[in-house]
């Protein structure tokens, strides 16, 4: 076999064989395979596509470059949640205790921000002392206990997806339906969980720009999914906004705990809810999601979840005081705002600019080895639908230094989008996908 014919197969339109995906994957992570000829692929992929047997097979493969997670004498059921990547988007962490604490465990591999969207290792890095790269013992003891616990992917995970995706990332590649899948489920069914609930964003701050194409999204990962034997469910929601009113590490992580002890933004509770709904419907605690949905406000408002959020803080070494005393003043220095530049409503606030202006600030990195700072973020005072007057406070926004905050700050203010007449609400969950 020649990775060449593959390419070339692949560029015509054919459909790829399970023994010609082994080979590409395989050569490539043993090295055997360049760079090249794999970009060259990928971009074939991008344009002609894959079929569903063949997306199920890449995944299959890719899962095979590594070793999965071993769980087994730990009480399961096992259900994770996975987003396909937002702004302000810190549903995991609320997720995670809210379903331990209902005797649901969440082995959550998690990844870095990258580009506009965020990261759930570098919120959770933002609390003093809390380590993400945990050991596969660590991890399953700490899974064992708290019932969730939250790493990155240690480097025998998927091999074939943490080179491919670096590689996709620099060729134009990235947004392509079987690749993400592929990536998405390879990474999920690694972690070891019985079930998954995915979060398929779309709009200005996803991938997906429109409801068409996070549908597609969806309905490739849950087919791919079934089609391996995982039970999965996918919610399609907007990404337009940012979700929630805090975008940044530390500021993000602040939020999780407010939505914890009742006091979160109403649109990060509704899709935090209807994803947990889900997700306990899944752990079957739950014959629907509506009688789900019911458990996990009931287990919120004992206060629970807020004890298992903090006990896994301490677990993964987290200074737990010095995390409470923090909250509200982790800010970084360099301080600015953004004002209504006109009186009426605002309209929305692009998620997509907003995430990018978080680059410069230090909240998300451009290249995976690039820092990000903890207290960088944007705070949003008002958001789509909100009356405000000409001067009003529309966000504050601390940087990393004053470059970033010079270069952030005509971004945020581009953000804003205003409108004349009350804008119709925006549905946060479009549909399910079962
Ligand atoms: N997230 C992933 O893990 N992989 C992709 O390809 C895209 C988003």
């Amino acid at each position: 076999m020649r990775a060449v014919d593959i390419i070339m197969r692949k560029r015509d339109g054919k459909e790829l064989s399970r023994e010609e995906l082994a080979f590409l994957i395989k050569g490539y992570v043993d090295g055997t395979i360049p760079e090249y000829q794999v970009s060259a692929w990928a971009m074939a992929v991008f344009f002609q596509g894959m079929s569903p047997v063949e997306t199920a097979a890449l995944t299959e493969v890719m899962f095979k470059s590594g070793t999965a997670m071993d769980l087994s004498g730990i009480a399961g059921p096992f259900v994770d949640k996975h987003s396909t990547g937002g702004v302000g988007d810190k549903t995991s962490l609320i997720l995670a205790p809210l379903i331990a604490a209902l005797g649901i465990k969440d082995p959550m591999m998690s990844g870095r921000a990258l580009g506009h969207t965020g990261g759930t290792l570098d919120k959770l890095e933002s609390i003093p002392g809390y380590r993400t790269n945990l050991s596969a013992g660590e991890f399953r003891e700490i899974l064992g206990r708290d019932g969730f616990a939250m790493a990155g992917q240690t480097r025998d995970v998927v091999p074939a997806d943490r080179l491919l995706y670096a590689l996709r990332d620099v060729t134009g590649t990235v947004e392509s339906i079987p690749l993400i899948t592929a990536s998405i489920l390879a990474k999920k069914a690694a972690e070891g969980a019985d079930a998954l609930v995915l979060d398929v964003k779309y709009g200005s701050g996803a991938f997906m720009k429109d409801p068409a194409a996070g549908e597609q999204l969806a309905r490739s990962l849950v087919n791919t999914g079934a089609a391996l034997g995982m039970r999965i469910t996918a919610l399609l929601t907007d990404m337009n906004e940012p979700l929630g009113a805090m975008v940044g590490n530390f500021l993000e992580v602040e939020e999780s705990l407010d939505c914890l002890e009742g006091n979160g933004p109403a649109d990060l509770m509704e899709v935090s809810l209807e994803l947990a709904a889900r997700m306990v419907v899944l752990g079957n605690k739950a014959p629907d999601p509506a009688a789900g949905r019911r458990l996990c406000e009931a287990c919120l408002a004992s206060g629970r979840p807020r004890e298992f959020f903090l006990a896994n803080i301490q677990s993964q070494g987290g200074d737990v005081p010095r995390f409470l005393e923090l909250r509200g003043t982790y800010r970084s220095p360099y301080e600015g705002e953004i004002r209504a530049v006109q009186s009426g409503y605002i309209a929305r606030i692009d998620a997509w600019k907003v995430g990018h202006a978080g680059i410069p600030l230090g909240v998300g990195r451009n290249r995976t080895e690039d820092a990000v700072s903890p207290t960088a973020g944007v705070q949003l005072h008002r958001k789509g639908g909100d009356l405000v007057e000409a001067g009003d406070l529309v966000m504050t926004v601390w940087a990393k230094d004053t470059a970033g905050l010079a270069a952030a700050l005509p971004q945020l203010a581009e953000a804003v989008e205003y409108a004349e007449k009350q804008p119709v609400p925006r549905r946060l969950l479009l549909k399910e996908i079962t």
